[in-house]
């Protein structure tokens, strides 16, 4: 055990020493040469904070309303898949923390627990107020996509983020060298046959995962089929996976109620701008008609402020949550997100702004020779 950890990083040292090197690897990796993953990070420090003084910020307001939920702060946890990888309580563990710290927590469909575990856990509960929403992928198999939207509406889940970035899975390198799959205790749990729980042996030479999505998501997926899922239910659609404006000026047309600006962690198409840099674009182009929201790299309070002012109503981490799991379940998960909310409150109060609605355009600016670069 090392000594105090003061920032994400911190984390990140100790879950590698600690999670089997496959695991590690999966968590961690981007696709490709890993050319976004790492700018999905430099972004942030693209852009300066210009702060105002003077302004009393003995106090300092960091709630905000996400999908008509009232959360303690505009961080929220992203889906990552299997995360009993990291711990024995995986999803349970950061469901809790979740509701521990006043936030809203993405459950994967691909989660090592079921959507109504999940749930029932958080419920059992009694301290925090969190909220829960299904990450939703959609597979050839419509009726089997449609009872993870049913069992989400069932167990009080108050949303659905369907990912569109993944019509077949980015060339993780490690993964494929490692022939990566689940240990032989896990399964993906809302699935009852082998194939779909992705508890098979037979993957062959290659990533496991990618030959689980060949065979079991639909590629043919289109704008049509967001307004087949809209109709399948009266929970807000929320698309997961935009990058330009012109996919956000559709995804308003086909009636979402909300944007993930994401490149899924750079573990898709290596290659694209970091997401921070395309944000901007992304809420120009909406207009205020729904949401927008952001994540890939969010690693300080400062990230969270950045992105706020660049016009995100929240933002959302994937890899940070997996350190903290593996580094002490849901406590650790309690620590990563009490640490962001702190460095956040930090941030505002030094930036002076006493609310979000005080964080706007104007406490941003872009750092000049990275503008040229
Ligand atoms: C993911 N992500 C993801 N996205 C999704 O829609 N469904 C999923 O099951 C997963 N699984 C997953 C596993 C792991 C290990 C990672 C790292 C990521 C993407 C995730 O929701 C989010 O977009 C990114 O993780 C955000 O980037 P950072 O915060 O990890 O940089
Ligand atoms: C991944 C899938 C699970 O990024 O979305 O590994």
């Amino acid at each position: 055990m090392s000594g105090k950890r003061v920032c994400v990083s911190d984390f990140e040292v100790e879950a590698r020493e600690i999670l089997p090197k496959a695991v590690y690897d999966y968590y961690r990796s981007g696709a490709d040469e890993q050319h976004t993953l790492a700018d999905n990070v430099a972004a942030f420090n693209r852009w300066h904070l210009v702060p105002r003084v003077l302004r009393n910020v003995s106090t300092v307001d960091l709630s905000v309303s996400v999908l008509g939920q009232k959360l303690s702060m505009p961080l929220c946890v992203a889906a990552t898949a299997m995360q009993r990888m990291a711990h024995p309580e995986g999803e349970i563990a950061t469901a809790r923390a979740c509701k521990a710290v006043g936030t809203g927590m993405m459950l994967s469909s691909w989660a090592t627990s079921t959507i109504e575990e999940v749930m029932s856990s958080t419920t059992a509960s009694q301290c925090g107020e969190g909220v829960l929403w299904l990450q939703l992928y959609i597979y050839k198999d419509r009726e089997l996509t449609l009872s993870l939207v049913r069992r989400a509406e069932a167990a009080g889940y108050k949303a659905i983020f369907v990912t569109v970035d993944t019509p077949y899975l980015g060339r993780r390198w490690n993964d494929m060298r490692n022939h990566f799959q689940l240990p032989p205790h896990l399964s993906m749990s809302n699935f009852s046959s082998a194939s779909l729980a992705f508890s098979e042996k037979n993957y062959g030479n290659d990533s496991g995962l990618a030959v689980y999505v060949a065979k079991a998501i639909d590629p043919t997926l289109c704008w049509d089929d967001i307004t087949w899922l809209k109709k399948q239910t009266h929970l807000p659609v929320i698309v997961k996976g935009v990058l330009n404006d012109e996919d956000a000026v559709k995804a308003v047309k086909y009636g979402v109620d909300g944007i993930l600006v994401s490149n899924h962690g750079a573990r898709q198409l290596d290659g694209v701008p970091a997401t921070l840099d395309v944000l901007e674009e992304v809420v120009k182009a909406v207009e205020g008609r729904c949401d927008v929201y952001l994540d890939g790299g969010v690693r300080r309070g400062t990230d969270v402020l950045k992105a706020i002012a660049l016009g995100a109503k929240a933002v959302f981490i994937g890899r940070p949550v997996l350190w903290g799991l593996a580094c002490q379940g849901e406590q650790g998960v309690v620590e990563i997100l009490e640490l962001l909310k702190e460095e956040l409150r930090l941030a505002m109060a030094l930036s002076g702004c006493r609310s979000l609605s005080e964080v706007s355009r104007s406490l941003v600016r872009r750092v000049e020779f990275a503008s040229r670069m």
